[in-house]
């Protein structure tokens, strides 16, 4: 091979393996080239004057051209992945999104949205609770029969142990552990051994609790209007409380919200007929006590609430079971977009 044969074939080596070869048969160990640097010693010193710049000339064109080929192959390598990886990020979202955001996520932050406004901090407890927590704090003795009208799951083990029945013991664990003046919601999972169209074993509930010195009905009663106005978005919610009893509270009272007929359907909002939204009262002085404050300096007032049941009123869903079967369609129908973050200014009703 001829200087001019070696330097087109390098320029025209096909991928970077062919290129190789062509190295290592020219400037490896045993390549063409090498041979011609070594016979430069055994020449005499006018051979060598005359060939040595041929020689040392090929061998550097080769190099050259070599480095050449490989940066130029290298190049057209990365300008084909780039094509083939690429990702159009011009291209539309696809119209239908796989996710979406469940119902009761979607009202828990709508809820936590309202109260947050109104100055409540978010409280937690553990679901696994004992049952001075969830019962004997909250003012209900072993013998006391609403221990039987709750239906609960005990756990296996040392006998004290329930899947919380309610929101309540949070009541109890924030009491125990912040100074008045407290406000607080408490949202979460609680559980209950029933199961119908508007009962699973497993649901949501929210907790509210005020201590502070001087706490009236009227607070309470103000709270919970203002409260579902802005869960409802409308302004003609009317409340109905009803005396009732929990050993938590004294008084104690169930609160109605009045419907209408609207188009045929039953909707939140002026006062045909009434259906039950919430539990509430003024925290039994008792419960105050069991939590290590004095009842003659604190008051307060606690209620509680259906996540899945005020999700239900508002959306319209009317089988509570679905909440929790997972099932994609339904998820499609009631489930909310990422984007409908609940906010008071843009409405919470996404
Ligand atoms: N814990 C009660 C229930 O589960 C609701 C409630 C909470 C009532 C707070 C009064 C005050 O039914």
């Amino acid at each position: 091979m001829n200087r001019d044969e070696i330097l087109s074939r390098i320029a025209a080596a096909p991928d970077l393996g062919a290129l190789e070869s062509l190295r290592v048969e020219t400037l490896g160990k045993s390549g063409s080239v090498t041979a011609l640097l070594k016979s430069l010693g055994q020449m005499d010193a006018d051979t060598r004057t005359r060939e040595g710049p041929a020689i040392h000339g090929l061998r550097e064109a080769v190099t050259n051209g070599i480095a050449e080929r490989k940066a130029a192959l290298e190049n057209a390598e990365l300008d084909r992945r780039l094509a083939t990886e690429r990702l159009d990020l011009s291209l539309p979202a696809p119209s239908s999104p796989k996710g979406s955001i469940h119902p009761v996520s979607q009202v828990l932050d709508e809820l936590t949205e309202i109260f947050a406004d109104l100055g409540f901090a978010v409280a937690e407890g553990p679901e696994i609770e004992d049952d001075w927590h969830n019962f004997t704090a909250l003012n209900i003795p072993e013998t006391h029969p609403a221990r039987a009208m709750h239906d609960t799951f005990y756990v296996e083990g040392d006998g004290h142990h329930v899947l919380r029945t309610h929101t309540s013991p949070v009541q109890i664990r924030t009491m125990q552990t912040q100074k008045p003046p407290i406000r607080i919601i408490a949202p979460g999972r609680v559980y209950r051994s029933d199961s119908d169209a508007t009962h699973t074993p497993m649901f949501h509930q929210i907790e509210g609790l005020v201590i502070d010195r001087g706490i009236t009905l009227g607070h309470l009663k103000w709270t919970l209007e203002t409260f579902l106005k802005a869960f409802f978005e409308r302004d003609d919610i009317v409340l109905r409380m009803r005396p009732s009893y929990f050993p938590f509270t004294e008084p104690s009272a169930e609160v109605d919200v009045g419907w209408s007929m609207e188009k045929g359907r039953r909707v939140v909002g002026g006062s045909e007929g009434w259906m039950e939204v919430l539990g509430s009262g003024m925290v039994h002085p008792k419960v105050i006590a069991n939590c290590g404050l004095d009842p003659n300096e604190w008051q307060g007032f606690a209620f509680g609430t259906g996540v899945d049941r005020l999700a239900m009123l508002k959306y319209g869903m009317d089988d509570l079971r679905a909440f929790f079967d997972g099932d994609l369609r339904w998820m499609k129908h009631y489930g909310f977009r990422f984007f409908d973050v609940p906010t008071l200014s843009g409405g919470v009703g996404a």
